[in-house]
């Protein structure tokens, strides 16, 4: 789409593609999410958007990203990719930030259907949110909270060994949990073994990001 170029942006990972979804990927996706995306009872997301019914977890997928387009801007984004597994829709992967130009921090959160879950997906789905977020936007640092209990979602980020950066109390459907928050920087970043993440259409959409114009050179970073 000409006039919305994130449209244009695609990023991949050796078993994953990420894009914004065009309608017939998001009713996909909303379905991927009915089916179910965590044990029913599970809290893992300060919105409970995924513990209704089944039509009512896909309803809000689809309103969460048509919020997220209708809300964008320079100063307050949130970018909600579909990931897609040889053609096929498995999960989102989320990059936001506010005051992007300022603060030159952004924040990931990540889902997928149960059924695809505990295959390594999760991992390459941060990477390549990281190496969108470090290398062709220039962060200097990236945030991520996962509750308590949710093993496998704090093992990701400590894969990439983020740094803790304390604990805070919700409620969540009236009950107490711990937002356990985490912080990668760009340098703790760089000093890692980076996977090959092909980042497409970038330059297009870079000004929606308030993006830097010439972030650090990284040895991978390949803009097609
Ligand atoms: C969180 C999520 C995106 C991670 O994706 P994933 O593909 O399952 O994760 P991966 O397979 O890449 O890695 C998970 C890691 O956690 C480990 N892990 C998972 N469950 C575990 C458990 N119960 N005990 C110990 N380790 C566990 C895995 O072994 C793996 O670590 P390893 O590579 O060192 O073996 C996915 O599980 C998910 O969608 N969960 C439900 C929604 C959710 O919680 N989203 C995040 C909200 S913060």
């Amino acid at each position: 789409m000409r006039h919305w170029p994130l449209t244009q942006l695609t990023l991949a990972t050796p078993d994953l593609v990420l894009r914004i979804p065009d309608d017939d990927q998001l009713d996909e996706l909303a379905q991927v999410a009915a089916n179910g995306v965590h044990p029913p009872g599970a809290v893992r997301f300060p919105q409970s958007w995924a513990s209704g019914t089944p039509e009512e977890t896909a309803r809000n997928v689809v309103q969460n990203h048509w919020w997220a387009r209708g809300d964008w801007s320079e100063d307050n984004w949130r970018l909600l990719l579909a990931v897609l597994h040889d053609g096929q829709v498995i999960g989102q992967q989320n990059l936001s930030a506010r005051d992007f130009r300022i603060t030159r921090e952004a924040r990931t959160g990540f889902w997928l259907g149960q059924r695809f879950q505990g295959h390594g997906f999760g991992t390459q789905m941060r990477a390549a949110a990281l190496h969108l977020a470090f290398a062709s936007l220039g962060a200097e640092r990236v945030t991520s909270t996962a509750f308590a209990d949710n093993t496998a979602s704090r093992r990701v980020s400590q894969k990439f060994g983020y740094t803790p950066n304390g604990v805070r109390r919700l409620v969540v459907d009236q009950h107490l949990v711990e937002a356990h928050d985490s912080v990668l920087t760009a340098e703790q970043w760089r000093t890692q073994a980076q996977q090959p993440i092909i980042v497409q259409g970038f330059d297009a959409c870079r000004h929606m990001f308030c993006a830097l114009a010439n972030p650090e050179p990284v040895d991978v970073v390949r803009h097609v």
